[in-house]
């Protein structure tokens, strides 16, 4: 198939990128690298050497219509069409959303309208869309299916949630539309070669960066926001899941709903929850590193525990994530220490270390 990957720089689009190349897709992936590396491009150039499929890449930001429509006709003029696009291209810092809500609002949901009406010009109906289990908010009760209340608690929240909606409507009134919407729980690990994973710019606002990065010595101690949790040890319990099980995820969803109009949704967990402090211990046990920390009051916005009923993409996709914690945490590890900078040269990577010590 020809796919557009937006945001196809970034931490999933990037491992997703690589998962469609060895199935023979031919992809055109487009970023404004505002939260990711050109450094990506060559390493996802090297990993795919010797696969059936292949990539273009066009640097262009989702909301400049014009740029975006020029992709697509170069596509048309060629005497091609985009089959499907998966839509990463996004802003995800839940803090920085509640600081600067028309900023998520403009890139998450007026960008999503943007890209849907240059598809619609150029008549392409079939979209996967990474929604975020944060749409559920405070959850009820455990483990969330598709059908548990929805609730998002954070702008960036409302700004997937809005999306969600958009294309409910869209699909009603384009018959021919297909929209996939996965909502992804946590997502953590890094491709096995070390070449490609989660690069944050700045303080990492995740917990495995933050982790990983104490490890290698970035950062002195891990700060724990709360341990008076209704939970077994009273940290708060999340779904990670591997980033290529999450990209198998992806190529499923496409190849099996792309041609089937309407709105298809789906939980990607492994409907596994683990505490924060078992996160610890797993990675002071992959990287051999001790891994201070100490307590701090629950951050705010977040829930005691969530995790997914994983069923619907088990029995509709035959999707299960296969790829455990010791996986997930020395994937990450490995990625840390190849690039304990991310993909930031030796000289950025200096300008970094000093602005950030100004901020801790
Ligand atoms: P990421 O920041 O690594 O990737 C997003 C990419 O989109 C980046 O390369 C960024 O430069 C690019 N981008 C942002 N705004 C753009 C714009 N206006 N035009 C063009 N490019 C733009 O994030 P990720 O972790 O790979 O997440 C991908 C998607 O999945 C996002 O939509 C995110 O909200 C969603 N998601 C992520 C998580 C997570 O924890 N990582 C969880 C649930 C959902
Ligand atoms: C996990 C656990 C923290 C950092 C967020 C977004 C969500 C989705 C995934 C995009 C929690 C604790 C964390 C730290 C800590 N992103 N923690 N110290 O909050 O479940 O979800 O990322 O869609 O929308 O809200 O993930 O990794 O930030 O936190 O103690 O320095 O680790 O309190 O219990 P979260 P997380």
């Amino acid at each position: 198939m020809n796919i557009l990957l937006t945001g196809g720089a970034g931490y999933i689009g990037s491992h997703t990128a690589l998962a469609l190349m060895a199935r023979g897709h031919q992809l055109v992936l487009v970023d404004n690298f505002s939260n990711s590396q050109p450094e990506v491009l060559k390493r996802l150039s090297n990993l795919s050497q010797g696969m059936p499929g292949s990539f273009d890449f066009h640097q262009l930001d989702i909301c400049d219509a014009k740029a975006l429509a020029a992709v697509f006709a170069a596509k048309a003029a060629a005497g091609q069409h985009f089959d499907a696009v998966i839509h990463f291209a996004g802003l995800k810092a839940v803090g920085e959303s509640a600081r600067e809500p028309l900023k998520y609002y403009q890139h998450n949901v007026a960008g999503t309208v943007t890209l849907l009406n240059v598809m619609q010009q150029y008549q392409v109906n079939c979209l996967v869309f990474s929604s975020s289990a944060t749409v559920y908010g405070d959850p009820q009760s455990l483990p969330l299916t598709e059908q548990s209340p929805t609730g998002p608690q954070s702008v960036y929240g409302r700004s997937k949630f809005m999306v969600e909606h958009i294309l409910a409507d869209y699909c009603a009134a384009n018959a021919a539309f297909s929209a996939v919407v996965l909502r992804y729980f946590n997502p953590v690990g890094a491709h096995p070669s070390g070449q490609l994973g989660e690069d944050p710019q700045g303080i990492p606002n995740n917990l495995l960066p933050f982790i990983s990065q104490v490890a290698v010595g970035r950062r002195e101690a891990l700060t724990v926001f709360g341990n008076d949790y209704p939970t077994p040890d009273g940290t708060g319990v999340r779904d990670y899941i591997h980033v290529l099980d999450l990209a198998d995820g992806h190529v499923r969803a496409l190849e099996q709903l792309c041609n089937q109009a309407g709105q298809h949704l789906f939980n990607l967990g492994t409907g596994q929850g683990y505490s924060v402090l078992e996160m610890v211990e797993a990675f002071r046990q992959v990287s051999g590193h001790p891994i201070p920390l100490h307590f701090a009051p629950r951050r705010p916005g977040d829930v005691s525990a969530c995790y997914a009923d994983a069923g619907k993409a088990r029995q509709q996709l035959g999707w299960q994530a296969q790829l455990n914690l010791t996986d997930m945490v020395s994937d990450t590890w490995r990625w840390q220490q190849q690039n304990p900078q991310g993909y930031r040269t030796a000289n950025q990577a200096v300008g970094t270390a000093v602005e950030e010590n100004a901020d801790v």
